[in-house]
């Protein structure tokens, strides 16, 4: 369908090896500061566009398309395969996930089903195999890690301090380690399910983790982390893991079977380099300055596009998901200054 060859910069820096220009995809690529998507989200909930596989194609093709990009990435959520495992969520917008059934206790966590991605979310294997039949850049699957997906689940919605969340690992350590076994299990079968559909890479979006200090996650969350990336790299297929605020976990990180970490604008690519970080490195401007002077904005990318470029394996993204006032046309030439961008220039 598409005449263009495959663009596999993208895939090439997630393994360290050398590009013609260095790759770049936008968390968030999709959303509402697209005209086009706000008339398709107009006719449909968020979940409805996620069940029609078309739509779904469809809506995932957009930024590829509009803005020029090297990879393109699944449109769902994090909470896609949650409702399945029994998980009453909604999206609603402007807010974010809402769920009406939180958990708070072992036997909440054991009521949990286990998931099973073809007859659970075949649209989305469905909406892979048609992107794969589409696009010539790289499809990127992903899904919530087990402590950003147990922070909604546990405070039933979006937080600032996640306390319930803490408070429930803290107290109830068997039911937290009941929670994480099965998130990562869910995790693990359903990144595997998205591969074996035709996903050529995966991020695991671990937004919230940075609420916990270095000792914490070492204790709570590295060993499930550890066991999902171990089993991942059994495909072959490249890996990232992005937080928000993380910064003070990236030596933790580092230790992971990961092949991409990507970092938020609180940490500099030079700061992560000379702390030890040996991944390949993904990110970060901070998606503030698509709202600031165009001069500031390339300035900066400059910057970061110079440092990431220091060694092989760099993805240029945003250290978070844009926001929907920003302007498509902004993107877009951003999107063509990192492509015009040759290292020492
Ligand atoms: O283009 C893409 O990035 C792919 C699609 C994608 C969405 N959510 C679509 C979406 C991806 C990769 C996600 C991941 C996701 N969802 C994360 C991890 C990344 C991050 O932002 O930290 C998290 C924490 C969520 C949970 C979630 N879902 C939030 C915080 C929100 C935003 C609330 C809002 O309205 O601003 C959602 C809803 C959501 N997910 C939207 C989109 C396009 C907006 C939905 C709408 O149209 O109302």
């Amino acid at each position: 369908m598409n005449a263009k060859p495959f663009n596999d910069t993208f895939l090439k820096a997630c393994r360290k090896e050398a590009t013609e220009h260095v790759p770049v995809w936008y968390m968030r690529q999709a959303g509402r500061y697209q005209p086009e998507y706000r008339a398709i989200r107009a006719k449909h909930s968020f979940f409805e566009m996620n069940y029609i596989p078309e739509v779904c194609a469809e809506v995932t093709r957009l930024p590829v398309e509009q803005l020029g990009v090297d990879a393109a990435i699944l449109f769902a959520d994090i909470m896609t395969p949650l409702q399945p495992i029994g998980v009453d969520v909604n999206i609603e917008s402007g807010i974010g996930p809402v769920i009406s059934n939180p958990i708070r206790s072992l036997a909440d966590v054991n009521r949990l089903g286990e998931l099973d991605p073809l007859s659970h979310v075949p649209y989305i294997m469905e909406a892979i195999k048609i992107l794969r039949q589409q696009l010539n850049v790289p499809l990127i699957g992903f899904a919530g890690a087990p402590f950003t997906l147990a922070s909604y689940m546990i405070e039933g919605g979006p937080s600032k301090h996640y306390h319930k969340t803490k408070a429930f690992m803290y107290t109830e350590p068997e039911a937290w380690q009941a929670l994480m076994d099965k998130l990562g299990d869910m995790t693990i079968t359903y990144l595997k399910a998205q591969i074996e559909a035709g996903a050529q890479a995966v991020q695991v979006f671990d937004s919230w983790v940075g609420a916990l200090n270095d000792e914490d996650y070492r204790t709570y969350i590295a060993p499930v982390m550890h066991r999902i990336f171990s089993a991942l790299k059994e495909t072959g297929v490249p890996t990232i893991y992005f937080g928000v605020g993380a910064g003070h976990l990236l030596l933790e990180w580092n230790q992971l079977p990961v092949d991409v970490v990507g970092l938020d604008w609180r940490m500099t690519i030079k700061k992560a380099r000379e702390l030890g970080v040996t991944k390949a490195l993904q990110g970060n401007l901070d998606p503030t300055l698509l709202l600031a002077p165009w001069e500031m904005l390339e300035a900066k990318a400059k910057e970061i596009l110079e440092q990431g470029t220091e060694q092989p394996g760099y993805i240029f993204n945003l250290g978070h998901g844009i926001f929907p006032d920003a302007k498509v046309e902004t993107l877009q030439r951003l999107t063509q200054f990192i492509h015009s961008f040759k290292k020492n220039a």
